[in-house]
């Protein structure tokens, strides 16, 4: 099975029960993670992005209800970021500590200290030495994110997920931290997923993308592909409003409206209430999938 995915995931759902029944956030979605690509997930807040990153890392709020179909490698080790920093990092124990925590394979004092100054010169950290003995309120933002980000590569991952890693982050620092993942991507080939509301930032850092609307997956595809040629009308709207395509009267546009909440999706296709092409039957029927050259969609009318 040489050239299988890393993961192949098939029909996740994680519902939460809302007045005596089961509403799915995340509804059958099925997809793949190739090994050393990164994989962006994109769609509008609510969507569903955070809750199916969290289900893959097994770290879905107790509440939820998942159901999920792993077909290869299930004993992976997978290791997460996010958004904040500061409330992922504890307070109270030095950064040094906290990453030596979390080696998987720790040996002596003296060599998990060692382990501990690679891992903090890999991502970035100079005068590793010093910087070990620190707190995280002694450290600026972008440098917390690269905490958290040795925390994860200690755990020696075979996927990392992402989920907006930068949106706290000043404009250059985000750039930094972009290329610092770019690059553990690049040099170890360590798989990573990259959840972002932040299209603009796709061109130069995913390889594929996936773009999710209310709980479903709409359009996968290479990056090239998706953002220069999309085919579901949710896409082309997200790319127009980052001003990566014009739509077909040649203007940038947002797109009207909200996602509905997961007790509102409408039947049918789940973007017909906001879709300038809905027709009759999209209000009705659940879109096929189409695809062409690992680019799939899930729009009838999608060209
Ligand atoms: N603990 C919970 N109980 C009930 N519903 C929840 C819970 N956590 C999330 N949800 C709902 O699941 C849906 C998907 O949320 P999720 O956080 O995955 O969206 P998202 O795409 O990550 O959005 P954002 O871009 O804002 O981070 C939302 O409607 C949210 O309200
Ligand atoms: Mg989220």
């Amino acid at each position: 099975m040489e050239d299988s995915p890393l993961f192949d995931i098939r029909h996740l759902t994680v519902a939460f029960q809302k007045n005596g029944s089961a509403i799915p956030v995340v509804d059958r979605a099925s997809f793949f993670i190739e090994k050393g690509e990164i994989l962006a997930i994109v769609g509008e807040s609510g969507c569903g992005k955070s809750q199916l990153a969290l289900a893959l890392a097994g770290l879905s709020p107790k509440q939820a209800i998942v159901d999920k179909n792993i077909i290869s490698k299930p004993d992976m080790t997978i290791s997460m970021i996010f958004q904040e920093p500061l409330s992922a990092l504890n307070p109270v124990i030095t950064i040094g500590e906290q990453i030596r925590e979390a080696l998987r394979f720790p040996k002596d004092k003296k060599s998990n200290r060692a382990s501990v100054i690679d891992l903090l010169e890999s991502v970035g950290i100079t005068d590793a030495g010093n910087k070990y003995k620190n707190y995280p309120h002694e450290f600026s933002g972008g440098m917390r994110q690269r905490v958290l980000i040795a925390i994860a590569m200690a755990r020696e991952p075979d996927l990392l997920l992402a989920d907006e890693p930068t949106t706290a982050l000043d404009v250059t620092v985000q750039r930094q931290i972009l290329d610092l993942l770019k690059d553990i991507n690049q040099n170890r080939g360590l798989s990573i997923v990259f959840i972002t509301h932040d299209l603009t930032l796709l061109p130069s850092l995913a390889d594929r993308i996936m773009v999710m609307y209310a709980g479903k997956i709409v359009e996968t595809g290479r990056v090239e592909s998706v953002t220069q040629n999309p085919k579901h009308p949710y896409t082309k709207r997200l790319l127009s409003a980052a001003k990566l395509q014009k739509t077909d009267d040649g203007l940038y546009e947002s797109i009207p409206g909200v996602v509905p909440a997961p007790e509102d999706f409408p039947q049918g296709c789940r973007f017909s209430t906001r879709c300038e092409f809905a027709k009759d039957e999209c209000h009705t029927t659940e879109p096929e999938w189409t695809e062409e050259n690992g680019h799939g969609w899930a729009c009838p009318y999608g060209d």
